[in-house]
């Protein structure tokens, strides 16, 4: 969910500049291009991308530029949107959705850490950019770069390639590169920080700085959106004393473990072909996208992990696997396949014939022959299954065993029951075992307590604060008061009873903010604006609230009358049960309980009389804004203890 925010930033952007990119930003149109968004009534709706799900309780409403998942209760603005889906701080989301925009922010107030941060960010990307740029004009041009040129040419990549891909080259002489760095303005600390220079000493750093890369292909690797973060760099010439490819380290740009290559290309063909093809490194990328197949991507040659899983699950439902055919393909693909079920992704392996990887078998087969082979690709457990009889593995009793206890643990690791259960009978086939029997395996095996603890998981989802707590009627009038201008100024003229209502509902701090700020209901990016102003906790109770999806009342002013009326008749109840509470505390004096009395009594009187106006039935008049969700989606117990 959202990233908490620190307080330092919170007024760097100023609220109309804030309204502005929200006024500036259709919120249909931005979802719209993460995610395939259908017509649903008045409102569009998807498969939440914040949590697994196989039917999409993830709504946008246009006209109030907000979205709301029934499911996990996300919830909230353009703004949200983009710090949430790119896990990006507020003043960065925003800075995202002016610059989409075209428009431009001021900015305030930013505090010498923030600055410090975000020009070290913009340094490290400019670093990286210009770093490309000027690598793959080496490639193109230097005369020293011949045999890296005929390298890509052997490899079948021509110069229309290297463009698009600004493939570039490291010299073995790095020092015209950080010749070129210092004209550039770029610090040997900035080249260290960004993982292209390491110190030669690590604490000395008199000794000078060495460049990681020497006489290496240069891939430029790219976030998701497409800005160059790190690169990869393959040998030229082998030689044992070094891997085939070095990659940057880690910084603070490049997360190995969240970082899929090509992606940022890929998304669109992604959602196109609702599948993902998941290769093992970039070269076969690369040759895939250069021949029209535009929807793989590749993890860095690192280990597939859980981020990289929800990752993908922003795209698509549907991976197909096409790794080397060797063992260590298999395990990879085991791994990978854990990680992918875990987050609720169909899984399908790619056979490749033995000794072939997707560009090998591109260069000798072609395109058609590839696409052949996708559309047979095997569902996982028929494909390890079949390689292990292949390999006479599951011939003795014993490898039987081992080769179940490995599919039972796959099975365990799966996020969607309906999914593993067609798994199962999958594996029970080719085991000629019982499903029931493979079942009560999973039982146990899922009883387990988990071993693994994965640091970076647990890095991506920072501590929160939780949501302010808000009794259900204080909700309703805090969207109504958002919602509807008449419903709003019928509110404010009774802030009286709001106010006295503090004692025995939670949330009435949180609606009388909203009163006092009155933003103008008629505009969203208004009201947007504003809830963006609010303490964190205030923005989670109010995206939280199914009611949040609906449109706003027809009779806003009814609407909140009557849910004023619904909100004193619960404080008379808690009244009257506080009363009867300590009616009931032995030793009471006469005078208080006399006192008691009385109050019950004016109490019970009162009550009559707003159900005589009102009706609390099932049968809600028509003025009543109740959720029109469906009823799947309803929450259930509303209502919280009174505070004390
Ligand atoms: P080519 O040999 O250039 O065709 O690349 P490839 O993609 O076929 O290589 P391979 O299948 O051996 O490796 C797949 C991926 O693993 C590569 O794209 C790299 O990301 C990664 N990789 C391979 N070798 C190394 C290495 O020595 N070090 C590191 N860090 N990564 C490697
Ligand atoms: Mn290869």
């Amino acid at each position: 969910m959202l990233r908490p925010r620190q307080t330092a930033n919170r007024v760097q952007i100023p609220r109309e500049s804030v309204e502005k990119v929200l006024e500036a930003t259709d919120i249909v149109d931005l979802i719209g291009g993460y995610m395939q968004l259908q017509r649903a009534g008045s409102q569009f709706r998807c498969n939440c991308p914040f949590h697994n799900e196989k039917t999409p309780s993830f709504y946008v409403t246009p006209s109030m530029q907000r979205y709301h998942c029934f499911g996990c209760g996300a919830g909230g603005d353009a703004i949200s949107f983009v710090r949430e889906y790119e896990n990006l701080p507020f003043t960065d989301a925003v800075r995202r959705l002016a610059s989409r925009a075209n428009i431009p922010i001021i900015e305030q107030e930013e505090t010498a850490g923030d600055r410090a941060r975000r020009k070290s960010r913009g340094r490290l990307l400019d670093l990286h950019r210009e770093a490309a740029e000027m690598m793959h004009d080496l490639l193109l041009n230097d005369a020293a770069a011949a045999h890296a040129r005929d390298y890509l040419r052997e490899r079948g990549f021509g110069k229309a390639m290297a463009a698009r891909w600004w493939i570039g080259w490291m010299p073995e002489n790095t020092r015209a590169f950080l010749d070129w760095a210092k004209s550039r303005g770029f610090t040997g600390r900035e080249l260290v920080d960004g993982g292209i220079a390491y110190q030669i000493e690590e604490n000395n750093p008199r000794a000078g700085l060495r460049v990681r890369f020497r006489d290496r292909l240069m891939f430029p690797i790219r976030n998701e959106i497409g800005d160059v973060i790190a690169f990869s760099g393959r040998q030229l010439r082998e030689d044992p004393r070094s891997g085939k490819y070095i990659n940057s380290p880690e910084t603070a740009v490049f997360r190995k473990s969240s970082v899929l290559f090509a992606l940022d290309r890929a998304k669109k063909p992604i959602l196109h072909e609702k599948a993902a093809l998941l290769c093992e490194g970039q070269i076969d990328v690369i040759a895939c996208h250069e021949r029209g197949i535009e929807h793989a991507i590749a993890p860095l040659g690192t280990a597939f992990t859980p981020q990289h899983a929800r990752l993908i699950k922003r795209y698509t439902n549907q991976v197909l696997i096409c790794y080397d055919a060797d063992s260590a393909g298999l395990k990879a693909a085991e791994r990978s396949y854990r990680e992918l079920a875990a987050a609720g992704v169909a899984v399908r392996v790619v056979r490749m014939p033995d000794g072939d990887d997707p560009d090998t078998f591109l260069k000798t087969h072609g395109d058609a022959a590839f696409r052949n082979l996708l559309a047979e690709a095997r569902e996982f457990f028929d494909f390890k299954l079949e390689a292990a009889r292949s390999e006479n593995l599951l011939a003795s009793a014993a490898d039987r065993a081992r080769v179940t206890g490995e599919c039972v643990s796959l099975l365990a690791a799966m996020g969607d029951p309906v999914a593993r259960d067609q798994q199962i009978n999958i594996v029970a086939n080719h085991l000629q075992s019982s499903a029931a029997a493979i079942r009560q395996a999973i039982a146990r095996e899922i009883k387990r307590p988990k071993r693994r603890f994965d640091p970076d998981a647990a890095d991506d989802k920072p501590e929160q604060l939780p949501p302010t707590p808000l009794d259900h009627q204080i909700a309703v009038l805090c969207q109504l008061a958002l919602r509807s201008a008449p419903a709003q100024h019928a509110l404010a003229e009774q802030f009286e009873t709001i106010h006295e209502a503090r004692r025995w509902l939670a949330g009435v701090p949180l609606l009388e903010t909203i009163l006092d700020a009155a933003p103008d209901p008629a505009s969203p990016a208004a009201v947007n604006a504003f809830i963006n102003t609010l303490p964190e906790p205030d923005q989670r109770a109010l995206a939280a609230d199914p009611i949040a999806a609906n449109e706003p009342p027809a009779d806003g002013r009814a609407a909140a009358e009557h849910a004023l009326a619904m909100l004193s008749s619960t404080v008379l109840q808690r009244r009257d049960a506080a009363i009867k509470a300590e009616l009931k505390q032995p030793g009471i004096a006469a005078e208080r309980m006399l006192e008691l009395l009385q109050e019950a009594k004016e109490i019970s009187a009162l009550l009559r009389g707003i159900g005589q106006r009102h009706e609390f039935d099932d049968d809600l008049p028509a003025s009543t804004w109740k959720p029109k969700t469906p009823e799947k989606f309803r929450p259930r117990n509303l209502f919280r203890a009174p505070p004390p």
